[in-house]
């Protein structure tokens, strides 16, 4: 090794840090305000915050610590020493970015990812299609139209009760000890229940999951989200997202599940539009009403209603897309939430006989039970169950302790002023004392942290994360 090859090696590292140091401390702090405010130190060049903030397992008490140390309007490190964002705990901030959705944006690659899975429908569309998909979607989920398909709900929750019910019975008795246990995974029976719910109430299709796990349409779905949730490789996620048309032309195993799973949802979803699409333009003809209550039916309805003009109705493959995000967006979520809510009630069995006690105080006295009520009488059930108060509370609680979309991102699409109701600390550590806003520059991301506000003990007392 020569002299020379030697005072390379060893000053490259020096000349790098010099030129981080300046980027960062000097070139950064100049253009970007996001820089000015307090945050926790980045734990090395290219490290960032990005773990702690969005894994659950630790991030309670990431926000908890940020919020003693650096306030409610906190700076952290995205992907590299350019990528300055806001974490906002302030609850003026979250409005402001959430009412504001012509200025925040869901970040583009977040949406290509979603796109490249369900297509571009309401969950990753925005500005125009957005809107347009909204418009014709909002009527379907009206209160009264969401009533109609209780009758269909409770018809599913007694299936997955007498199933359950069987297992029981069937289950074979270790030593003809008739109290032996019996091991349910409520996770996976309520999922398959919610499945049949959504399939039901969002596009009338019978997946029949909670019966068998066969049905074709019910399959890709649950391949498909399993292959998107499962952490795949991070360099395959980076090329799906910055490099798609590489990834199309060299799919991996995940992709080549994915690409078969969305053949089988083009084809069965597809026909089941054209079906309604038939049925809608044949009761038009006969002059009687198409009486079809699911979303799908309700939102094709009013995308061909008189009144729409043209240029605000939605394509086919716009409408195919929604029943995908109905799919996706609806099914782990709601299941999620009654698994951990069974859960929370398993470990608080006080609530749970409250609650059990409240329930049976307006169970139908007919010795057939819910099955055979007329659908007027199982809908005003559900007026009486919208108005139990310990109800209410219990989904209200478990929703808050435990919300199913733990948090969402915005990107700034213009320089902007968020305002602020706690005051903004300064990166020395300051507090900025009057200042009640944080200047965001276009591109920046802001991180909307739903748990972080959900467990905030500065908001919902010391017992924040207890189930009261
Ligand atoms: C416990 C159940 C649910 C929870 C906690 C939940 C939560 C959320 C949250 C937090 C968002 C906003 C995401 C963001 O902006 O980043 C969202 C959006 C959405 N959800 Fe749900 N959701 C639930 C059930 C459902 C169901 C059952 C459906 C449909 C059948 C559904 C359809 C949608 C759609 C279409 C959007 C996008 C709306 C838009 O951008 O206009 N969700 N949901």
């Amino acid at each position: 090794m020569t002299i020379g090859t030697i005072l390379i090696s060893l000053l490259a590292p020096i000349i790098a840090y010099i030129f981080y140091w300046v980027y960062e401390n000097l070139i950064t702090a100049q253009w970007n305000p996001l820089h000015q405010i307090g945050g926790p130190p980045v734990p090395g060049w290219f490290k960032n915050h990005l773990y702690p903030v969005l894994e659950p397992s630790i991030s309670p008490k990431v926000y908890e610590m940020f919020v003693k140390k650096y306030g409610r309007s906190i700076r952290i490190r995205g992907v590299g020493p350019w990528d300055e964002r806001l974490l906002t705990l302030d609850p003026i901030s979250v409005a402001h970015v959430l009412k504001n959705s012509t200025i925040y944006e869901k970040p583009w690659q977040s949406r290509r990812l979603i796109t490249s899975l369900i297509g571009c429908g309401m969950l990753s569309a925005e500005g125009q299609i957005h809107r347009r998909q909204r418009r014709v979607a909002t009527p379907a989920f009206s209160i009264q139209n969401l009533r109609t398909l209780v009758p269909l709900v409770f018809r599913k929750g007694s299936e997955l009760k007498d199933r359950w019910m069987n297992m029981i019975i069937d289950a074979p008795k270790a030593d003809n000890d008739s109290n032996a246990p019996l091991s349910i995974d409520v996770c996976h029976w309520v999922s398959r229940a919610t499945f049949d719910v959504i399939g039901l109430a969002g596009f009338g299709y019978e997946f029949n999951a909670i019966k068998d796990e066969t049905n074709e349409l019910f399959c890709a779905y649950k391949e498909m989200f399993e292959v998107s949730i499962s952490q795949g490789k991070i360099t395959r996620t980076m090329m799906n997202i910055y490099l798609p048309f590489v990834s199309s032309l060299f799919p991996d195993k995940s992709m080549r599940t994915v690409q078969r799973c969305q053949q089988v949802i083009h084809r069965v979803a597809g026909q089941l539009i054209q079906e309604n699409k038939r049925k809608i333009s044949d009761a038009e003809k006969t002059g009687s009403p198409f009486l079809g209550r699911d979303l799908l039916s309700l939102l094709m309805k009013s995308n061909v209603a008189t009144d729409l003009p043209a240029k605000d109705r939605i394509s086919d493959e716009d409408i195919l897309n929604n029943i995908n995000t109905f799919m996706f967006a609806g099914s782990d979520t709601s299941s999620l939430t009654l698994t951990w809510t069974l859960l929370l009630l398993a470990e608080n069995p006080d609530i749970q006989m409250r609650l059990r006690s409240e329930l049976l105080s307006i169970a139908p006295a007919s010795a057939g039970g819910l099955e055979s009520l007329t659908e007027e009488e199982t809908r005003s059930l559900y007026d009486s169950i919208a108005n139990m108060p310990l109800l209410n509370n219990v989904c209200r609680e478990s929703l808050r302790l435990v919300p199913p979309v733990h948090s969402s991102i915005r990107v700034a699409t213009q320089d902007d002023v968020i305002p602020t109701s706690y005051p903004v600390h300064k990166r020395n550590g300051m507090v900025h004392e009057g200042r009640r806003s944080v200047t965001v520059p276009k591109g920046s991301f802001v991180h909307v942290a739903v748990e972080g506000f959900n467990l905030d003990k500065g908001i919902w007392g010391e017992d924040a994360w207890s189930f009261k």
